[in-house]
């Protein structure tokens, strides 16, 4: 795939911008991540409030088929949904007040074990990296100039070996 830019160290691969003109399509491009995910991968997702980071994970978890609506963890830090179907369970993360990164989201005491879940963090950039070498950094962005439309551009990038055979392209449908 042509970049205009060299992918920075680590990088195994980024997607074209996908286009997304929906909340039932980003919940869609959720369903597809699913099918890419395994336990032990950790997801992290950015976006301003309101890009549909959460909507994104409400369709990854449909995709994993794991128990529990996903809501907007605002009120609480993380949420573990066990799989109805003897896959990973998804442990859900809102790191926006996490203010201690890593060390406070081994505090939480999750009664998972992490490597066995798909661990999916919004606001995880610059906070939990440390939990893996190996990430997918998903980035949600509103289309420029455009607050009121529903229309979004969402970006993947692999980072580490784990990634680098993956089939990002895929994402696209
Ligand atoms: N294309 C889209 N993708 C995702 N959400 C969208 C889209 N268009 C409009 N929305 C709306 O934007 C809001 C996104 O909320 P949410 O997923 O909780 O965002 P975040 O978790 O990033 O703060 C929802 O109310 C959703 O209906
Ligand atoms: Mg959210």
């Amino acid at each position: 795939m042509e970049t205009p830019h060299s992918p920075a160290a680590g990088t195994a691969g980024t997607t074209a911008p996908i286009l997304i003109t929906s909340p039932e399509q980003m919940k869609e491009l959720g369903r597809r991540l699913a099918e890419l995910l395994r336990p032990g991968d950790l997801v992290l997702l950015t976006g301003e409030l309101g890009a549909g980071k959460t909507t994104l994970t409400r369709g990854l978890g449909e995709g994993l088929g794991v128990r529990g609506a996903v809501t907007s963890p605002t009120f609480v830090i993380a949420r573990v949904h066990p799989s109805l179907v003897d896959g990973p369970p998804l442990v859900h993360v809102d790191a926006y007040r996490l203010d201690g990164g890593l060390d406070e989201m081994e505090d939480l005491d999750l009664d998972v074990s992490l490597p066995d879940s798909v661990v999916v963090v919004e606001w995880g950039v610059g906070r939990v990296e440390d939990l893996s070498d190996d990430r997918l950094h998903v980035v949600i962005h509103r289309t420029v100039g455009d607050t009121t439309d529903e229309h979004r551009e969402v970006t993947v990038t692999g980072i580490g070996p784990r990634w680098s055979d993956a089939d990002l392209p895929s994402l696209a449908g």
